[in-house]
């Protein structure tokens, strides 16, 4: 648990909803949030069966709700059929919205372009007929490796037209990474682009694919679709490669939505565990798209004239719920951006939301803690240069925020207008699950405040008891929701080991630890697992070690996150190599070695920041590294701590030390 907590509960300032917020909104006022609440504990399957009637179209209607008998495997409406892409585009051109933009794409260079609601819907169904008439159907698997792009969207809402179940993978990640998530997928299809541009860069996609597919175990793929972004040069495999507007041409503007059931796997996205390997975090259709709808609607108040923007890259979930499926499911106009928030310049973000007259803002505190200094520092870039009063509403996601970060997004971006909902979900739960009602929810800075309604979030002890406010304790969800993770894809028994422990009652375990205060606000402390947040990335501390070990000069190594002001948390990499230990330049020459070998194995993301070298690691007596330990290391802070269960405390003066 990494964040300042002590910090953050000092915190004492409340910010209730300016009367502008809660007029009209969605859910307006506590009492409206009270109600709906109480209404979703009072009965939950008649709450969520109303849920799902009004909010989605359905094939075929549902007449089951929950179905708890195999237990933590969960269905939701399990004999309903529908397709999730006739839920958002075909539903919305019937509505009348087939002229209304649907998304406004803002490239790295600037150029804007525009597509509408049947120009998309048309589009999606060209290359559905396309990917149809190279074989393939529901129940296929593809990877999609991707930059932002209207592309990327058409590929998703493709595949999910056809009951093709795909599976994202972040274009920041490497070729190595990339094959093992095919492999695991079972890949028939990879859908990717020659290349991406990002903050005036060329950078290549498409032989990290070829790669990839020449590492072994992705014999299922059978073609390669790529989208010519740049029209840099690619190598061509014939009979496998094809090119996107080639899959597209001649292709009929309609293809029928393929109904699938409600648990049909709508997607699978791999995020970081506590073990070296990836988790394939397994969504269904209907209530994901549930959800998404409904998070939309509450948390972010979607009206039909918002325009909507989400930074997030398509590549997480956050890209998928709040870019792919639920703006587009709600009709709305959605703003999406290519290109580097400090590109070509820190004002970007501002100008683009002044250019496009954004209502909604959704970011990550990453990208606001790095903007606080390059804008503080360049103040023709400061957000108060620009015409921001079209903004309503903004939001925050992926880590906790800080209150010094929270009071300069709040003061200068929302100009104390707007409330910032700072949402606490995760991969795993498909949408928001903690979070401020925009209309309703006094805010305090740091805190994601309350669950939504139909999310029964509490803290715990290590035996499933609530623990009273102000004690800390394990985050959970008691009750099952509609748009939770259905398995990982490939491994049940992990999946009940990692969410469900025996000993918690059979509550959803989140992974996080937490605390509420009086009013029962919660509290993120951060994560109790060996899992990092960097930039908003989940990173696990054993699959960067693993990286490190598969390197032939490392023999030992052990991970740890430091505190970082920019980042939230960095990686620290304390290593032991086969040979003695390095100093001075070597050690610098070598260091930086290794940190391309873990971009390479991982991708950039994963690049430990600090390396230090030691002739061992701190260990008991029995052999078990002292991680806690190593934390203290890396703060650069004294040891005060019980030494004496260490094998070779001397070790600890060695690893002290910055290269
Ligand atoms: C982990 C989930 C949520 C989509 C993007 C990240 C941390 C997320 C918050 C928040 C404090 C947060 C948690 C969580 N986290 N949002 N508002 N306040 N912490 O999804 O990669 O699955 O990571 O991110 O630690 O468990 P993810």
């Amino acid at each position: 648990m990494s964040n300042s907590i002590e910090s953050v509960l000092v915190e004492t300032r409340v910010f209730p909803p300016p009367a502008s917020a809660v007029q009209g909104a969605t859910i307006s006022g506590m009492d409206a949030y009270r109600a709906l609440a109480a209404q979703a504990e009072r009965d939950p399957d008649a709450f969520w069966a109303r849920m799902a009637r009004e909010n989605l179209q359905w094939t075929k209607p549902f007449t089951q709700v929950l179905d708890e008998s195999k237990a933590p495997f969960y269905r939701w409406f399990g004999d309903g059929e529908l397709n999730v892409s006739a839920n958002c585009l075909d539903a919305q051109v019937a509505k009348g919205n087939g002229d209304k933009v649907a998304i406004i794409f803002e490239a790295d260079d600037g150029k804007v372009d525009k597509i509408t609601y049947s120009q998309l819907l048309a589009r999606v169904s060209r290359f559905a007929n396309g990917l149809k008439s190279l074989g393939y159907k529901s129940g296929d698997r593809a990877i999609i490796y991707m930059p932002m792009s209207i592309e990327a969207v058409v590929a998703m809402q493709a595949c999910v037209r056809l009951g093709v179940t795909h599976s994202v993978v972040f274009g920041g990640f490497s070729a190595k990474s990339l094959q093992e998530r095919i492999v695991d997928v079972g890949a028939s299809l990879v859908l990717t682009a020659d290349e991406q541009i990002r903050g005036g860069k060329q950078i290549p996609l498409k032989p990290a694919v070829d790669e990839s597919l020449t590492m072994g175990g992705c014999e299922a793929v059978r073609k390669v679709v790529v989208y010519k972004r740049t029209g840099g040069k690619v190598d061509w495999t014939e009979g496998r490669d094809v090119w996107m507007h080639d899959v597209e041409a001649g292709q009929p503007d309609a293809c029928a939505p393929v109904p699938v059931n409600a648990e049909h796997p709508l997607f699978i996205l791999y995020t970081s565990g506590s073990t070296g390997k990836p988790k394939g975090v397994q969504h269904a259709s209907a209530g994901y798209l549930l959800w998404a709808i409904l998070t939309m609607k509450w948390t972010f108040d979607a009206r039909p004239d918002d325009v909507f923007w989400c930074t997030a890259d398509v590549g997480w979930i956050t890209g998928h719920t709040y870019i792919a499926y639920g703006p587009l499911a709600c009709g709305l106009t959605q703003i999406m951006f290519e290109g580097v928030p400090t590109y070509p310049d820190s004002g970007r973000f501002w100008d683009m939301i002044a250019r496009h007259k954004a209502t909604i803002f959704y970011t990550a505190p990453t990208a606001i803690r790095s903007l606080i200094k390059a804008c503080e520092g360049n103040p023709k870039t400061h957000p108060s240069q620009y015409a921001l009063d079209s903004l309503r509403i903004i939001g925050s996601v992926g880590e906790p925020i800080n209150p010094e970060a929270w009071m300069w997004y709040y003061k200068n971006v929302g100009r104390e207008r707007c409330p910032i909902v700072d949402t606490w979900w995760q991969t795993e739960t498909g949408g928001h699950m903690i979070t401020p009602l925009p209309g309703a929810t006094p805010l305090k800075p740091g805190s994601c405040t309350l669950p939504l309604p139909g999310i029964t979030a509490a803290i715990v002890d290590e035996t499933g008891e609530d623990v009273p406010a102000g004690n800390g304790g394990f985050l959970v969800i008691k009750r099952p929701w509609p748009s939770m993770i259905r398995t990982i894809w490939g491994d049940p028994d992990r999946f009940v080991k990692s969410y469900f422990p025996p000993e918690l009652k059979g509550y959803y375990l989140a992974g996080d630890g937490a605390q509420c205060d009086t009013d029962g606000y919660f509290w993120i402390m951060g994560r109790i697992d060996d899992v990092l947040n960097v930039s908003g990335h989940r990173l696990g501390t054993m699959e960067v070690e693993s990286a490190l070990v598969a390197h032939e000069m490392v023999a030992e190594a052990a991970v740890v996150g430091r505190p970082d002001d920019t980042t939230g948390e960095a990686v620290v990499a304390f290593v032991v190599l086969k040979r003695s230990r390095p100093e001075g330049a070597e050690a610098q020459a070598i260091a930086q070695q290794l940190r391309d070998w873990v971009a390479k194995e991982i991708g950039p993301i994963a690049k430990p920041r600090d390396i230090r070298f030691g002739d061992n690691l701190p260990k008991t007596r029995s052999g078990k590294i002292m991680r806690r330990l190593l934390r203290v290391v890396a703060k650069g802070e004294a040891i005060t701590q019980d030494v004496s269960t260490l094998e070779n405390p001397a070790i600890l003066d060695q690893l002290s030390k910055s290269l």
